[in-house]
């Protein structure tokens, strides 16, 4: 029965459809796909019909995991310039998917089952010059998994910055001492004038207000694999961004990313003067998008298959700003039992605003099975995994430098960890 379901995804996953459109090319009801797709063990599950699955054993596997020659992801995302990632304007669909797949050969070491040596010796340069604790660790748990070490510094206070040092200078300085550096600043472009003082790959942990990458590039990751449960495919799909948009960098990169597949929709919930920057809704909408920018969740949550929360940045506001934000903003168990459907995946880049009556994604949502936000951290690691991987050019040596993780490690990794979690 399993491979009925992987059959049937494959084949969307290969003809590129969307679950209606897959139907429809079937000359089946959508009832009827649904229930093909359901586990074995569900009630609703029928069996495909046989000439079905004759005409689909015909289809050629999804490409197999390991990336082209060493190099290429790299030469191909960086259009042959220097090894950075500084916006996701540097990919196309099928070049962070190939990223994508790099990551997914990194679940096993991220699982804990695995370990490689291949980034041995290597020492990243973590520079986080803005409050951080998922990205900064995250960066530097990828970076030891793949075998390095990390040396970091934190805040300005603790840094020559401090002193009156120029973003040039400290890259120099820093390109004696690492392999890879990662950033993070309170100004947008601040990444990007780092990376002109230096030849070493360049990731931007978010700057400022502008974007934060490989936040979208694990966002998009977690939306695939939650989709691949659920049956559905990014092409077509409706995307509720809700909070502070305008200052949010995490849904800036994100709208970006999403925007190289087809026909989705975008709902945009935020308050006035907390939208989306205009030209970033420009540019979804020229990519062939429907946006629609709406004031309230029920406007917004109504069929969306993902909901992607955000945290009002209160850090980049003055004080009238910050007063003009209405308290219905709140997504709790009632909100997504009234507006949601049982399919929609919760997501939040986090950190989420955990006080109590807080404007943000509630944690009374914590058992709910839909919410998908510590799976959505945890992808982090084999994102940056790969992301090192690839900017270092070792994606094609992990395969060969494995073996079994010695140490004992929980099956489940948090009390609140859906049944669906795949973590073995
Ligand atoms: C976000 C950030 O720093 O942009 N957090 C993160 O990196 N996961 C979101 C935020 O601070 O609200």
């Amino acid at each position: 029965m399993e491979d009925q379901q992987a059959t049937l995804r494959n084949a969307m996953t290969r003809l590129d459809l969307t679950r209606d459109s897959f139907a429809d090319r079937l000359g089946v009801s959508r009832r009827a796909l649904d229930s093909w797709l359901l586990p074995a063990t569900s009630g609703e599950h029928r069996r495909m019909p046989g000439v079905v699955a004759k005409l689909l054993a015909g289809l050629p596997e999804a490409p197999p995991v390991a990336a082209g020659a060493p190099g290429e992801l790299r030469a191909r995302f960086t259009k042959r310039g220097k090894p950075h990632l500084l916006s996701v304007a540097q990919f196309d669909r099928e070049t962070v998917e190939a990223l994508l797949r790099v990551a997914e050969a990194m679940e096993p070491i991220a699982r804990r089952r695995k370990v490689t040596r291949v980034l041995e010796g290597a020492v990243l340069g973590n520079l986080f010059f803005e409050p951080s604790t998922r990205t900064r660790v995250s960066f530097g748990a990828a970076f030891c998994r793949l075998g390095g070490s990390v040396c970091d510094t934190t805040g300005f206070t603790f840094s020559s910055m401090v002193k009156g040092e120029s973003i040039a200078d400290t890259s120099r300085v820093m390109s004696g001492y690492v392999d890879a550096i990662v950033v993070r600043h309170p100004e947008q472009g601040s990444v990007a004038e780092f990376a002109r003082h230096t030849h070493l790959p360049v990731i931007n942990g978010g700057d400022g207000t502008g974007e934060h990458p490989t936040q979208a590039l694990l966002d998009l990751y977690t939306i695939r694999r939650e989709f691949e449960r659920l049956g559905k495919s990014v092409d077509g799909a409706r995307v509720a961004m809700v909070g502070d948009l305008r200052h949010g960098r995490t849904v800036h990169s994100l709208i970006r990313l999403l925007s190289l597949y087809r026909g989705l929709t975008f709902r945009l919930v935020a308050p006035p003067s907390l939208e989306m920057p205009p030209a970033l809704v420009e540019a979804a909408a020229a990519a062939g998008h429907k946006v629609e920018q709406v004031a309230t969740l029920a406007d917004g949550l109504r069929n969306a298959d993902v909901l992607y929360a955000t945290r009002i940045q209160k850090e980049r506001m003055s004080g009238e700003a910050l007063e003009a934000y209405p308290a219905d903003f709140r997504i709790d168990r009632r909100a997504l039992a009234t507006l949601c459907s049982p399919d929609t995946v919760v997501m939040h880049p986090l950190p989420r605003d955990g006080s109590a009556g807080a404007n943000d994604l509630s944690t009374d949502l914590d058992d709910d099975p839909r919410l998908a936000i510590f799976r959505q951290t945890d992808n982090g690691i084999p994102v940056r995994m790969a992301v090192f991987a690839v900017l270092l050019g070792v994606e094609h040596l992990v395969g060969r430098d494995l073996r079994d993780a010695p140490w004992i490690s929980p099956a489940r990794l948090g009390p609140g960890d859906a049944p669906f979690h795949r973590l073995a």
